[in-house]
């Protein structure tokens, strides 16, 4: 706005003030009679304010502005017309929405997620099989997604004993493999999840660069990378057409700091970091909620380290150590939690770590 302009403005507010506020204006003609000297603040040649009726002088900004500041300072008798005046308008509603004391008080604020179609990858052992064990309690129908028949069937008796009416299919597949989804699309297994935990994955060796097996980076990559990816771009379609849904994928404390020997157990849990970050631009629009699962260091109930390790037993004891570690219960209790927040709520990554562990490599083994 250019000086003259903003002056006009001004000038236009002033005399709008002191036609509508007699009391106001007869303060500013008082002030404007006093002499010079006994006007506080008033700068030099600056001349007097303009009485009711009357328009101010053009004297630039800085001696409006003043008269203004002069205006503001009779707050006395404009406060207390305008609160006279605000008594009678009518009362607006607050711009937002205050919470009703109750529901402040609820502990829990978790949504229910019966009925739900779940389907869980990598759940014959470990995080997968505990989440599946977790759902089946909170009454999701489920698919149950592994290589090893005997463990899935296992679980499968283990979940019909506790839920018998329980809907329960599985499928026995690798998710490295072209053979896994046309399993499910022959089945159009694909077509009604709305629960999706792409979780199998694994470590395999902890090799330095150089002296690592080009077969095991294969492996992971696959698993953990393409596994994941092939399966949500499988189902992603499906959920958006029902209305949305949830994805979630295990990732790890590895996804977000590198370590010594796993290259590529790092950099493929990195990828699908970014690639499940890039599903949450994708789809926020789109009623799908993304959650990514990052945890340290889990050891009871997996065989996580059994396989890094190749079967070497003492490897994969002495990684656990003198160090109460997260179990595979307390990452699927996570799982659930995120799935059961109101619809509105997106848990976008879920970080845990032992109490003892404070970065990807910082172990506190103490007993
Ligand atoms: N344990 C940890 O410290 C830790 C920490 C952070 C993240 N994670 C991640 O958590 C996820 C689960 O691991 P976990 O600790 O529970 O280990 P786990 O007990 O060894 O479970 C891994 C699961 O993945 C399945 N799986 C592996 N490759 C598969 C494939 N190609 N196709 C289908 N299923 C496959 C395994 O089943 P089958 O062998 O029967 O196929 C098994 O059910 C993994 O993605 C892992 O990277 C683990």
């Amino acid at each position: 706005m250019s000086d003259t302009r903003a002056l006009a403005f001004c000038s236009r507010v002033l005399t709008e003030i002191l036609d509508n506020q007699p009391s106001f204006s007869s303060r500013v003609a008082e002030i404007s009679n006093l002499p010079r000297t006994q006007r506080v603040g008033t700068p030099p040649g600056t001349p007097t304010v303009a009485t009711h009726g009357s328009s101010p002088e053009k004297t630039g900004m800085a001696s409006l502005l003043w008269r203004l500041s002069r205006a503001a300072m009779l707050p006395a008798a404009v406060g207390a017309t305008m609160m006279a005046n605000s008594a009678t308008m009518p009362k607006s509603e607050p711009a937002v929405k205050a919470q009703a004391w109750d529901s402040l008080f609820r502990l829990d604020q978790e949504k229910s997620i019966a009925g739900k179609v779940a389907l869980v990858t990598g759940c014959s052992s470990g995080i997968g099989k505990a989440t599946a064990c977790m759902l089946a309690t909170a009454g999701c129908e489920l698919v149950l997604v592994a290589r090893r028949e005997d463990k899935l069937s296992e679980l499968k008796g283990e979940i019909l004993k506790r839920q018998p009416s329980a809907k329960v299919t599985v499928v026995v597949g690798d998710v490295c493999t072209d053979a896994f989804y046309e399993t499910l699309k022959a089945q159009q297994l694909h077509t009604k999840v709305d629960i999706l935990i792409a979780n199998a994955g694994l470590a395999v060796g902890k090799d330095n660069i150089g002296a690592a097996s080009d077969g095991d980076w294969e492996q992971m990559m696959s698993a953990n990378c393409m596994g994941a990816f092939r399966l949500i771009n499988l189902c992603l379609p499906e959920m958006v057409k029902n209305g949305g849904g949830h994805i979630v994928a295990t990732g790890s404390i590895a996804g977000m700091e590198s370590y010594e020997g796993g290259s590529v157990y790092c950099a493929s849990k990195h990828a699908l970091h970014a690639f499940m970050k890039s599903l949450r631009f994708e789809t926020y629009s789109k009623n799908v909620r993304v959650t990514v699962l990052a945890p340290g260091l889990v050891g009871e109930g997996t065989e996580f380290s059994e396989v890094r390790f190749k079967g070497d037993a003492s490897k994969a004891s002495a990684t656990y150590q003198n160090i109460r570690e997260l179990k595979a219960s307390d990452c699927a209790a996570q799982i659930l939690w995120a799935l059961r927040q109101p619809d509105h709520v997106n848990v976008d990554l879920l970080q845990l770590m032992p109490t003892a562990q404070g970065g990807a490599t910082r172990l506190h083994r103490g007993g």
